[in-house]
C-alpha cells in the first residue's frame, strides 16, 4: 500500500518541492492549498501524475480526508505577504494547526509542522540552538507570523502531551531555490530579479546584517528525514544551512553570478528586522544524520537559471505581479 500524504500549502515554494519529492518516494500526495501565495505553475509538472491530487481549500476551515501523514506548510512565509493581512496570517497558522492536529488525532496520523527560525525573533544568542527561547516583539509588524508560529508549536506539544499524537516540528531557516515567487520580497529572489533586470539591488540597513541560506533540495531532504525519523524524536529541530553571509556579500555574489551591472542601493532597515540568523544544526546532524550539501554558489546558480527562464518568458511576465486573491 502506498503511503497517502497530505501537504498543506502544497502549491507554494517549499510545498511544491515536497510534493515532487514524495511522489518520487512512491507516496500518494494530496496537495491542499487556497492559492493565496501558491502558484499553479509550481505544481503543473505534477498534475499528470496519477498519484497526485490537488484540492483548493482554506486550512482555517476543517478538512475531512483520509491520509496516513500530514505535512502542515500552509502559511504565507514572506513578510510582504504575511503582513498584507496579519489577522488572516495568524488565523492560517493557528486555526490551520488546530484543524490539521484534529485531523491527525482522528486518523492517528503522524504530523509535521513547518515552523520557522522567526520563533527566535531578533536573537541575542548566536548561533540559535533549539533550547533558546527567542525574543519577539509581541506588538511589532512581524508578530502575526512569529507569534502565530510560536503558538502552533505550543499546540503541537500540547497535542503530544494530551493526546499522544506523533508530532514533528521543523524550525526552518531561510531557504531559497526555484519556485520562489519572484515578488515575494525575500532577499534572494529580490536580489536575483533586480540583478537580472539590471536594476539597483536594494539592500536594507548597512547590509552588514547576516542570514544563512539553505538550498531547497537540502531542506526538503531534512523535512522528509524528520518525518520518517523514529518516534522518539522529541522537540523542535532546526533545519537550515549554517554558512552565514552578510547581505552585501550575497548581493555581490549574485551580481557576479549573473554578470549584472547592477549597483547596490541602501534603504532604511524595516522594523524588527533580525540582525543575525544562523542555525545550530547539531540536533539535525545527530538525530537525522542530516546536513546541507549544496553550496551557495551551486544553489544560487540553479535559482538564477530558474528566474532567468521565468523572466524571459513573455507569457509569464504579467502573471508575476502578486495580487491579493479575492
Ligand atoms: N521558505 C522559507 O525560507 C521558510 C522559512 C521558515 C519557515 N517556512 C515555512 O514553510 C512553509 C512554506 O513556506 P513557503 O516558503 O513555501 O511559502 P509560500 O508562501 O510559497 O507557500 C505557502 C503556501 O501556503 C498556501 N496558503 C496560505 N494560506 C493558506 C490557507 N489559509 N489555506 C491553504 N493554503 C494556504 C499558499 O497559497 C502557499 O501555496 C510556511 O509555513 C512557512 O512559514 C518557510
Amino acid at each position: 500500500m502506498k503511503r497517502r500524504v497530505l501537504v498543506t500549502g502544497g502549491a507554494g515554494f517549499l510545498g511544491s518541492h515536497l510534493c515532487a519529492r514524495l511522489l518520487k518516494q512512491e507516496c500518494e500526495v494530496l496537495c491542499v492549498d487556497n492559492f493565496f501565495t501558491g502558484m499553479r505553475r509550481n505544481i503543473e509538472p505534477l498534475l499528470g501524475e496519477p498519484a497526485f491530487e490537488v484540492m483548493r481549500h482554506d486550512v482555517t476551515f476543517p478538512l475531512y480526508v483520509e491520509v496516513d501523514e500530514i505535512y502542515n506548510l500552509a502559511c504565507p512565509a514572506s513578510p510582504i505577504h504575511y503582513q498584507r493581512d496579519p489577522i488572516q496570517t495568524t488565523k492560517t497558522s493557528v486555526l490551520g494547526a488546530i484543524n490539521m492536529l484534529g485531523l491527525a488525532k482522528r486518523l492517528h496520523a503522524r504530523i509535521l509542522q513547518a515552523s520557522t527560525s522567526e520563533v527566535y525573533g531578533d536573537p541575542d544568542v548566536h548561533p540559535q540552538t533549539e533550547d533558546y527561547c527567542g525574543i519577539v516583539n509581541i506588538a511589532g509588524p512581524r508578530a502575526c507570523y512569529d507569534e502565530a508560529k510560536r503558538c502552533t508549536e505550543t499546540l503541537f506539544y500540547d497535542y503530544r502531551r494530551q493526546h499522544r499524537l506523533d508530532i514533528r516540528v521543523a524550525r526552518i531557516f531561510n531557504t531559497y531555490g526555484p519556485n520562489m515567487h519572484p515578488q515575494d520580497g525575500r532577499v534572494v529572489s529580490s536580489f536575483i530579479v533586480q540583478a537580472l533586470r539590471g536594476e539597483p539591488i536594494t539592500v536594507f540597513g548597512t547590509g552588514m546584517q547576516t542570514r544563512s541560506f539553505c538550498y531547497v533540495d537540502d531542506l526538503i531532504d531534512g523535512l522528509t528525514r524528520l518525518m520518517n525519523a523514529p518516534a522518539d524524536v522529541e522537540g523542535s529541530v532546526n533545519l537550515g544551512n549554517p554558512t552565514e553571509m552578510t547581505m552585501c556579500e550575497l548581493a555581490e555574489l549574485i551580481i557576479s553570478l549573473t554578470g549584472s551591472r547592477s549597483r547596490l542601493e541602501f534603504r532604511p532597515l524595516p522594523q524588527d528586522d533580525p540582525r543575525q540568523r544562523r542555525p545550530d544544526i547539531s540536533r539535525a546532524r545527530e538525530l537525522l544524520h542530516w546536513a546541507p550539501v549544496v553550496s551557495v554558489n551551486e544553489g544560487l546558480s540553479r535559482t538564477i537559471a530558474y528566474f532567468d527562464n521565468l523572466l524571459s518568458d513573455p507569457r509569464e511576465a504579467d502573471k508575476l505581479v502578486w495580487k491579493m486573491p479575492q
